[in-house]
């Protein structure tokens, strides 16, 4: 069996700084959450989602899959959704996408037959959509760069129209970010959802 003894001793120092820099700061989340932030991101290892936007424990309440989807029947994403509106009352939906992403790539490539290849097939219907969009760009980097940021206002679309979000008794946003893992800065899409949804007429409701 390997060895992680390592991170359990990264644990206990982080811990101990922790609580040296703002005493009694575990014991106050002990018994209550209260995030004002629900981050839907790429499971990737690059796009760390609290440590990217500089937040301690207990800000953000945190979803991740494989190229940041947000599918109108996976019960883990919408159970997330559910209780982040009606128990948290989170007020701000990030949904971040990152560039180079592995999820996004595998859909302008043939498929495999994985079993992830079943998960990525969303990304495809994305890539086929906006096929002429994507067309119009001559590099596969390009193309790739695109459809990073394509996901990601096609997921936000997803979270505005999904029967949870609709059923929230409080005003939410919903923000489009995507992050370059070669700089490690964020960008704001969310100007960009209303610009993709004119691409394609079809995905209005
Ligand atoms: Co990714």
């Amino acid at each position: 069996m390997s060895d992680l003894s390592h991170l359990l001793a990264n644990n206990r120092a982080w811990a101990a700084r922790m609580e040296r820099a703002e005493p009694g700061f575990f014991r106050g989340l002990a018994s209550q959450q209260t995030p004002r932030y629900l981050w839907i991101g790429c499971a990737d290892s690059r796009v760390p989602a609290n440590e990217i936007i500089g937040l301690p424990p207990g800000e953000v309440f945190v979803h991740r899959n494989v190229a940041n989807l947000v599918v109108h029947s996976d019960l883990n994403c919408l159970s997330v959704l559910d209780y982040a509106l009606s128990v948290l009352h989170i007020t701000d939906i990030i949904v971040c996408g990152h560039y180079n992403c592995g999820g996004i790539n595998a859909a302008l490539q043939p498929s495999e037959g994985r079993i992830v290849d079943h998960w990525i097939r969303h990304v495809r219907d994305i890539a086929k959509h906006y096929k002429a969009d994507l067309e119009r760009l001559t590099t596969t980097a390009e193309q790739n760069h695109r459809l990073c940021e394509l996901n990601v206002a096609v997921q936000v679309v997803h979270v505005r129209e999904s029967p949870v979000l609709q059923a929230a008794r409080h005003e939410v946003n919903v923000h489009g970010w995507i992050y370059d893992v070669a700089d490690g800065r964020l960008q704001d899409l969310t100007p960009m959802v209303e610009e993709v949804r004119a691409l394609e007429p079809s995905v209005r409701v």
